[in-house]
């Protein structure tokens, strides 16, 4: 998902650089709609190793490069049942979910949304007010969290990426004409200055 505040990327960079964070971290590409490993289901995550630990500190990485708040494995073209969160101002918050779960849902807001995985659009949908999620953390330790605000709206947007949904699945018919309509001019303005 992404904030619409360029400041927050930068924020983030001058805290990594003074945390005194020392190991090394890999930006991952992001897929871009209409990539079909958007649409694929994920596997829930069962080894706990080092290898996951390093590409969830990759999968923060990206997020943070890209000036997100938050990302969801198949965004990188990994079809595990893995997000990253961080909805803080500071870009200090670092939340990560594996095997994510919502469990209870209550209330219904708007939500104007935008993704890493779909450049340049944003649009008005309705989500979940609150949300209760269980998951567990690098090491399979389990947790549950409650979430309000955009935190709630994160973690139903990152869960959805779980199951192969986009916030664009969410629209009226009339507004998802609009987008379809909109990016397939992209995408041929693109080739014709490729
Ligand atoms: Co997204």
């Amino acid at each position: 998902m992404r904030f619409s505040s360029q400041l927050k990327g930068l924020i983030s960079f001058e805290f990594s650089l003074h945390s005194g964070y020392s190991r090394v971290m890999t930006t991952l590409d992001i897929k871009i709609y209409p990539d079909e490993v958007l649409r694929q289901k994920t596997e829930l995550v069962t080894e706990f190793s080092k290898e996951l630990h390093q590409f969830l500190d990759n999968m923060a990485e990206t997020m943070y490069s890209a000036n997100g708040v938050g990302l969801a494995a198949p965004q990188v073209g990994v079809l595990q049942r893995i997000t990253v969160i961080d909805v803080s101002e500071e870009g200090n918050d670092l939340m990560e979910f594996i095997n994510p779960q919502i469990i209870a849902r209550e209330g219904k807001v708007p939500s104007e949304e935008g993704c890493l995985s779909i450049p340049d659009f944003r649009d008005k949908i309705f989500r979940a007010e609150t949300v209760t999620v269980e998951a567990v953390n690098r090491h399979g330790e389990p947790f549950s969290v409650e979430a309000d605000e955009l935190l709630a709206i994160c973690l139903q947007h990152e869960i959805d990426h779980l199951e192969g949904v986009l916030f664009i699945d969410h629209l009226t018919r009339l507004k998802k004409d609009m987008f379809k309509r909109k990016w397939k001019k992209r995408l041929l303005e693109a080739e014709a200055s490729a």
